[in-house]
């Protein structure tokens, strides 16, 4: 029998936009740098203008600096609390971007033109089965010009996790105090999180809200098979966005693709 519990990326951005919103919110103050850092990655491969697009933009704080950087910038986001939230903030800095909601599965529906380069950042892919990421792998490259880049940056790769894994973590903010507690099944490279936030009041915790979800954790070698098999082959690997030292051993997804010649 189908079942019809929503996935968790509905439950999530959509029916709890919100709270993670809040979040998100908290990542736009590295957003100009990180920015700054694509457009030097770009222009090693002589892009320094042109059409850009951003899988997942969020609230759009990539796709916002990456068109004051002079890009025509693009993003899109299945929810439609983020798209709005990016709209106004491009209207407030006063930034060409465009902005479409919908589902990056069938993202060769939502967009009609071809595009010089290909964003994920910050984990778009591994939240649906691995069928659907080389699907999303393979409409990218139909999506690509010729010589056009896909890039997959600041993505946890299975190296680094099973470096760094910890069952369970708190982060805290002025508003939040939010646990982390974390499995890992490493026989199908899936970690499910689970998120329980507490508002602080005071001396108080107060409990407001826990969310739980699954990603599907890439090695680095499975996402370069992925974009093989799409026509996208691998030209750079480094640690960080911020650095753009070469990979490690351990390092996060941080991989440059190009559309192959045919
Ligand atoms: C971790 S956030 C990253 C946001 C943005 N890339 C950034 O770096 O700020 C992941 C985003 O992917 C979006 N998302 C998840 N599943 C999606 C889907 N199937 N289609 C489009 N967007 C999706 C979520 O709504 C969320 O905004």
């Amino acid at each position: 029998m189908k079942s019809h519990r929503k996935h968790w990326t509905e439950r999530m951005f959509v029916d709890k936009a919100e709270l993670w919103l809040y979040w998100m919110n908290k990542k736009w103050k590295n957003a100009p740098r990180i920015a700054r850092q694509i457009k030097k990655i770009l222009k090693r491969y002589g892009i320094s203008k042109g059409r850009v697009l951003e899988l997942g933009c969020g609230n759009g704080r990539i796709t916002i600096y990456l068109a004051r950087q002079g890009f025509e910038a693009t993003g899109v986001d299945i929810s439609q609390l983020y798209i709005d939230d990016a709209r106004k903030r491009a209207d407030r800095m006063k930034v060409m971007a465009h902005f479409i909601r919908g589902d990056i599965r069938r993202i060769d529906r939502l967009v009609h033109r071809k595009f010089d380069v290909v964003i994920s950042i910050w984990t778009s892919l591994g939240y649906y089965t691995r069928q659907t990421d080389e699907q999303i792998f393979k409409k990218v490259s139909k999506l690509l010009n010729k010589d056009g880049l896909f890039l997959v940056l600041n993505t946890m790769s299975r190296e680094w996790l099973l470096k760094r894994f910890s069952p369970a973590f708190f982060e805290e903010t002025d508003r939040y105090i939010k646990l982390n507690r974390n499995t890992f099944d490493r026989l199908h490279s899936v970690l499910h999180n689970k998120w329980m936030t507490y508002r602080k009041e005071g001396q108080d915790l107060i409990y407001e809200d826990e969310i739980e979800f699954d990603l599907r954790i890439y090695a680095l070698c499975e996402l370069v098979e992925m974009a093989e098999k799409a026509g996208l082959h691998l030209k750079e690997a480094y640690d960080s966005i911020l650095t753009l030292e070469p990979a490690k051993s351990d390092s996060p997804a941080n991989l440059v693709f190009q559309k192959c010649q045919v």
